[in-house]
């Protein structure tokens, strides 16, 4: 099957992963799949919250689960994988979503201690790398799914006291240029996706002093990135978007 698979299908019934699902962007990204047919798990560590956003989706009508883990543990992966599985069967949607800042407020390189470098690159970078690895296979055993991870613009732009958290979102979009190239042939798409700047919990610890009403709603920026992905047009593997202020321009992946 080929890389069109996720668009002919759309989101009618697939099973959905979506890591840091209990709030922010990840949190819309599960309602606006759940509303789209999915059947969505949402992963994230604390509980309540999880909960809470769990409950949400099914007080809409959706089909929602939560898996409470560290995707920064090592491991977590196959256990993730294993129980969404068995809670909506084939998992052919992954968004890799959770991300860590490392200690706020930012710090310059020189005063980041390397324990914090290695938790930003095990939460943003090596998570993803595992949980892809324990889904990839049998998306390709299938002939289909698709793989988002969500970027940054801290991964293209070198922003004093970003460091940690921009070298883990430029490693991501490599990876995914690089899984991109190698599970070519197979049908599974993986994409990376920068969404933005967004009025999160995220952006508040980064930012605070930001003016919230400058930011993006990320229920908008969900509505964006869901488009984009069923979208019978939409973008070829290897392909990183930038969401904007009407939908996600995507460049034609280079190889
Ligand atoms: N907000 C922005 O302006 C902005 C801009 C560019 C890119 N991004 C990217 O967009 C994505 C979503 O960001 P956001 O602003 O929505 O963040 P957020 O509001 O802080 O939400 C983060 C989510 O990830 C979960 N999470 C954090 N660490 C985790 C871990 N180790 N394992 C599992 N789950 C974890 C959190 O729940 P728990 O704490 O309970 O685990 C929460 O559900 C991230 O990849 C971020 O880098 C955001």
């Amino acid at each position: 099957m080929s890389d069109m698979d996720m668009k002919e299908t759309e989101t009618a019934r697939i099973g959905a992963v979506v890591t840091g699902g209990s709030r922010g962007l990840g949190r819309a990204l599960g309602h606006a799949l759940a509303a789209a047919g999915a059947r969505v798990v949402l992963v994230a560590r604390e509980r309540a919250p999880l909960d809470e956003a769990v409950a949400a989706i099914r007080a809409r009508g959706g089909e929602a689960h939560g898996i409470a883990a560290d995707v920064g543990d090592i491991d977590a992966a196959f256990a993730i994988a294993g129980q969404a599985a068995a809670l909506v069967g084939p998992v052919d949607l992954l968004i890799n979503n959770a991300s860590t800042l490392g200690p706020v407020p930012l710090r310059l390189l020189m005063d980041t201690d390397c324990e914090d470098l290695s938790r930003a690159l095990a939460v943003n970078l090596v998570g993803p790398f595992r949980l892809t690895k324990a889904i990839a296979g049998s998306m390709a055993m299938r002939g289909r799914g698709t793989i988002l991870n969500v970027s940054s613009d801290a991964a293209a732009s070198a922003y004093e006291r970003w460091g940690a958290y921009g070298a883990s979102k430029a490693a991501l979009d490599h990876l995914t240029r690089t899984w991109a190239a190698e599970l070519n042939g197979t049908g599974v798409r993986v994409l990376a996706v920068d969404p933005g700047e967004m009025n999160t919990a995220m952006h508040a610890q980064a930012m605070p002093d930001a003016d919230p009403a400058t930011l993006a709603d990320p229920v908008r920026v969900a509505a964006h990135i869901v488009t984009w992905l069923v979208a019978r047009d939409g973008a070829r593997s290897g392909t990183r978007g930038v969401v904007r202020g009407r939908g996600v321009e995507a460049p034609e992946a280079s190889s």
